[in-house]
């Protein structure tokens, strides 16, 4: 069923077992001077026993200068990394899966190009294309080297540049980013691809073959002065001879509009940079892997029809791990699906807190929830077969517990079924569905439909536990408005309105 993203792949001197890989992704785990803690080893050993090909760290930080608001990143900068890096690559390679890190220098959070005054004088960050100086570029592509040469002696088997979202030194092609007038400028692709085939080629120079080079391109940055697509096919040929594979992503993190491209939400499209993934690759000759929301069953056919070599993914696999062995086990059903709510970007980059995930509550909690489950199995009643009860009667039931799942209405849901009702809502759908048919295959869960469970007839658990659902947050100043109704009680019935309405949210 899934033949080709099954296969293994060569990237360079790597070779995968098969084509599912982990997209670099920044956990917010690591001390917060910047080294290998538990957390992030147990994180990422779940992951990786779930059968990816490849899991890539985001975010090794490779600037010798720091801003002090850098905590929990990876320091790729120190050599105290090394010997930490080389425990994490160590397990990594148990499971029979490779490990890359992604290297950047961090930037681009202080300011907006967009709102930037272009007669101004003055950098909008640190490290702005703008304003840097050769000898900036140049102890840059140094940091660069430094940190590459630190990879190979980690261990791990492929490096990631990052040069997409905005990030040195992807940005230098931008012609609205990009305002300078000499060698490094964005008004030719000699100049504007400058910068980065130096830092390429330095960094081959010093490592060889030794690992595989990875570098994230955006496809468009989606403001003015953005290359077009064929100006970034130009720049890829150019960087073409020094890397081994090309991630295809879009979109910048400095304008805050366009976070829903770098992370879809639900109601955008899956797959949105395959078609440019595959015009890219048309006209290249290296493999090309993809982001963006690509769910296993587009991998398979855009694989099979040779218009990428391989999928990458964050959050599909945050959600569930298991992905790809269960799709080797012919069972992709299991899998639990992402709702796409960016619940976890939005803690780890914005609350800059360790990841969490909405529907997989283990996610980022390995090193608390490691080795629970029960010598003294209990009887449980679960009130409410909503998210919260079915997620409570399953949990409990494979740590070993016996469970009676009450349900007064005549099916599991709860709210979801509500929020499942628009069809852009098919993420939550799925995730209903889902959660539906795992906790009807749990052999010691009691499902009783239309039933509400009174109190003398709990006497006989040894925990009952109430999962009756939540109250919508309707904002204080319409509440007690007659003419404010909430969507829930009119998908109900128990609501009416007129012609004139209103929608918000
Ligand atoms: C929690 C989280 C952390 C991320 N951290 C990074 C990062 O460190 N570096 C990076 O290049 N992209 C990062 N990303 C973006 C992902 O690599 C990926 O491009 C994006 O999530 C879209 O892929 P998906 O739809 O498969 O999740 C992160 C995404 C998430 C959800
Ligand atoms: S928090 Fe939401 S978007 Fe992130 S992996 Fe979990 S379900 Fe998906």
């Amino acid at each position: 069923m899934y033949k080709h993203v099954l296969s293994p792949i060569q990237i360079g001197p790597m070779k995968l077992k098969n084509r599912v890989s982990f997209t670099p992704v920044w956990p917010s785990f690591a001390t917060s001077d910047g080294r290998v803690n538990r957390e992030l080893i147990e994180w990422v050993r779940d992951i990786v026993k779930g059968g990816v090909g490849c899991i890539n760290i985001g975010c090794g930080c490779v600037n010798r200068n720091l801003p002090s608001f850098v905590t929990h990143l990876l320091r790729m900068s120190e050599e105290g990394t090394v010997n930490e890096m080389t425990m994490l690559s160590d397990l990594v390679h148990m499971y029979q899966c490779k490990i890359g890190i992604e290297l950047f220098a961090i930037n681009m959070y202080g300011g907006s190009f967009e709102t930037r005054d272009t007669n101004s004088t003055k950098p909008v960050v640190e490290l702005d294309p703008t304003f840097m100086t050769k000898e900036q570029i140049k102890e840059y592509i140094e940091d660069f080297v430094e940190a590459a040469d630190r990879a190979v002696r980690c261990g791990v088997d492929s490096i990631v540049i990052h040069g997409a979202h905005g990030q040195l030194p992807g940005c230098f092609l931008n012609k609205r980013i990009n305002e300078r007038t000499d060698e490094y400028s964005a008004e030719n692709m000699d100049n504007a691809s400058r910068f980065t085939v130096e830092l390429l080629s330095a960094i081959r120079e010093r490592i060889g073959n030794k690992l595989a080079i990875e570098y994230r391109i955006n496809a468009s940055d989606m403001v003015e002065g953005s290359p077009t697509l064929d100006e970034v096919i130009e720049f890829v040929k150019r960087i073409e001879p020094y890397i081994d594979l090309l991630h295809v992503s879009r979109a910048l993190h400095s304008e805050q509009k366009l976070a829903p491209y770098m992370n879809q939400p639900l109601y955008y499209p899956h797959g949105i940079n395959i078609e440019d993934a595959t015009k890219i690759k048309k006209a290249i000759h290296i493999p090309v892997t993809v982001v963006g929301s690509v769910t296993l069953e587009q991998a398979e056919e855009h694989i099979a029809n040779g218009d990428i070599d391989m999928v990458s993914m964050a959050r599909g696999l945050m959600a569930d791990p298991y992905m790809v062995k269960n799709a080797k086990m012919s069972c992709p059903e299991k899998t639990r699906p992402c709702i796409r709510c960016n619940n976890c970007i939005n803690i780890t980059h914005y609350k800059l807190a360790p990841v969490r995930c909405s529907v997989n509550a283990e996610m980022g909690m390995e090193t608390i929830y490691m080795n629970v489950g029960t010598t003294t199995p209990k009887k449980i009643a679960v009130i409410g077969g909503g998210p919260a009860g079915m997620e409570f009667a399953r949990t409990a039931s494979q740590r070993g517990h016996s469970v009676d799942l009450f349900e007064k209405s005549d099916c599991l849901g709860g709210v979801l079924n509500m929020a499942a009702a628009p069809d852009f809502k098919a993420d939550i759908k799925n995730y209903l569905e889902w959660s539906i048919r795992s906790v009807k295959a749990c052999d010691n869960v009691m499902i009783h439909l239309n039933t509400e469970a009174k109190p003398e007839d709990l006497n006989e658990y040894d925990v009952v536990v109430v999962a009756i659902g939540s109250e919508p947050i309707i904002p204080q100043f319409v509440k007690d408005n007659p003419s404010v109704v909430w969507v829930g009680d009119l998908e109900k019935g128990n609501a009416t309105v007129g012609d004139d309405v209103v929608i918000v949210g």
